[in-house]
C-alpha cells in the first residue's frame, strides 16, 4: 500500500489521563487509507528539534471526516512539544505505514483484546472494527483486558466502553479493577468463566507482550501483537528497528524482522520472545534524537 506525505491540521487536543493526550488531525489522504494497527510518522515541528519524526498508531480512523486521532503519552521532548500545540497547528505526516491487524471475516470464538497502559492506542480502533463486524452475527464475545500501573494512567470508562465490549480492568496498585497485571487478569477470567479465546490481540510494554505471547503460544491460541521500537525512518531505510526472529532455513541462527516494515503487528510465533526476555533486548536499537 502506498504511503503518503501530508500536512495535517490539528483540530482538537485534549488531556485524557496522566500525561496522556488525544490529538485529532485533519489528514484526509491518510485517513482514507489507514487500517487498524498501522501507524504514521509525525514531524513534531520544522527544523531539527527534534530532528526525527516520531511514530504513532492510529487510535481512531475517521475516514468520512478525513481525520485521524492519536493517543499519546508524554515521555520526552517530542511528545512534550506535541502536548503544547494548539488547534490550527500544522504537522507533517507520513503514512499509513506498517501492516496493520489481520481481521477475520467472522469470529469463531471469544476474542481477547489486551492493552497495557498507552498500548490502548491501536486497540481502540481495532475494538470498534471487531464490534462493527460482530454486529448482528452470532460471532464470539469481545473482551478488553486493560491495565496500567495506577488508575490515573487509564482512560475513563466513558472513553472505552462500547455496547458489546466486556472490559476487565487491572492496576498494579489496585486503584481500579483487579490488583495485578493484565496477564493475571486474563488468567482469572479464563479460570472463572471457563473460556478460551479463539484469538488474542495485544499492545503494551515489552514485558507484557512477551508474557502474552508465551501465554498464547503455550495454549495454541492465535495472537497478534503490536510491537514498538525506536524508529528513525519508519519504512525500512535505516534498518534500526530489528527484532530477532526464528530462521526457518537454519534453526541454529536468527534472522531479523523490522518493526516498521514487517510489523508493527507480529504473530506470536514469529519473534524470539525468550531471547528478547533473556537478553533483555530493549527495542531501542537506533537512538532517535
Ligand atoms: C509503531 C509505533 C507506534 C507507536 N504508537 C504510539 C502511540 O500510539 N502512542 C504513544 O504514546 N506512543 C507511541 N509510540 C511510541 C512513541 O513513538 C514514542 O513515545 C515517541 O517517539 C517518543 O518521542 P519523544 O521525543 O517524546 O521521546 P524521546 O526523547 O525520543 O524518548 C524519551 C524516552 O522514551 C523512550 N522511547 C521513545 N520511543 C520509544 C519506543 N518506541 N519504545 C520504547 N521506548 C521509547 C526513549 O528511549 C527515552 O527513554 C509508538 C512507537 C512505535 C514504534
Ligand atoms: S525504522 Fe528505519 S528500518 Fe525500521
Amino acid at each position: 500500500m502506498a504511503k503518503h506525505q501530508e500536512t495535517a491540521r490539528l483540530m482538537e487536543q485534549e488531556a485524557v489521563a496522566h500525561q496522556t493526550y488525544r490529538m485529532l488531525l485533519h489528514s484526509p489522504t491518510i485517513a482514507g487509507e489507514a487500517r487498524p494497527g498501522q501507524f504514521m510518522m509525525l514531524q513534531v515541528r520544522d527544523g531539527n528539534d527534534p530532528l526525527l519524526r516520531r511514530p504513532f498508531s492510529f487510535h481512531r480512523i475517521l475516514s468520512e471526516a478525513g481525520a485521524v486521532e492519536i493517543l499519546y503519552r508524554v515521555v520526552g521532548r517530542g511528545t512534550w512539544l506535541m502536548s503544547r500545540m494548539e488547534p490550527g497547528a500544522a504537522l507533517g505526516l507520513i503514512g499509513p505505514l506498517g501492516n496493520g491487524f489481520d481481521l477475520p471475516a467472522s469470529e469463531d470464538g471469544p476474542v481477547f483484546l489486551v492493552a497495557g497502559g498507552i498500548g490502548i492506542a491501536p486497540i481502540e480502533e481495532l475494538a470498534a472494527r471487531l464490534l462493527e463486524a460482530a454486529d448482528g452475527s452470532p460471532g464470539g464475545s469481545i473482551h478488553l483486558f486493560y491495565g496500567a500501573r495506577t488508575a490515573a494512567e487509564l482512560l475513563g470508562a466513558n472513553r472505552v466502553s462500547r455496547p458489546g465490549l466486556r472490559i476487565h480492568w487491572s492496576t498494579d496498585d489496585g486503584s481500579r479493577g483487579l490488583r495485578g497485571n493484565v496477564i493475571q487478569c486474563i488468567e482469572r477470567v479464563v479460570a472463572e468463566d471457563d473460556i478460551r479465546p479463539a484469538r488474542v490481540y495485544g499492545c503494551g510494554p515489552l514485558a507484557m507482550q512477551v508474557r502474552l505471547a508465551l501465554w498464547a503460544l503455550r495454549r495454541g491460541v492465535e495472537a497478534q501483537l503490536s510491537l514498538e521500537s525506536l524508529m528513525a525512518c519508519g519504512f525500512g531505510a535505516c534498518l534500526g528497528c530489528a527484532l530477532p526472529a526464528p530462521n526457518p532455513d537454519d534453526p541454529t541462527s536468527d534472522r531479523y524482522l523490522h518493526v516498521c516494515k514487517d510489523g508493527p503487528i507480529f504473530p506470536a510465533g514469529s519473534i524470539q520472545w525468550e531471547k528478547i526476555r533473556q537478553q533483555q533486548i530493549a527495542p531501542p536499537i537506533f537512538r532517535c534524537i
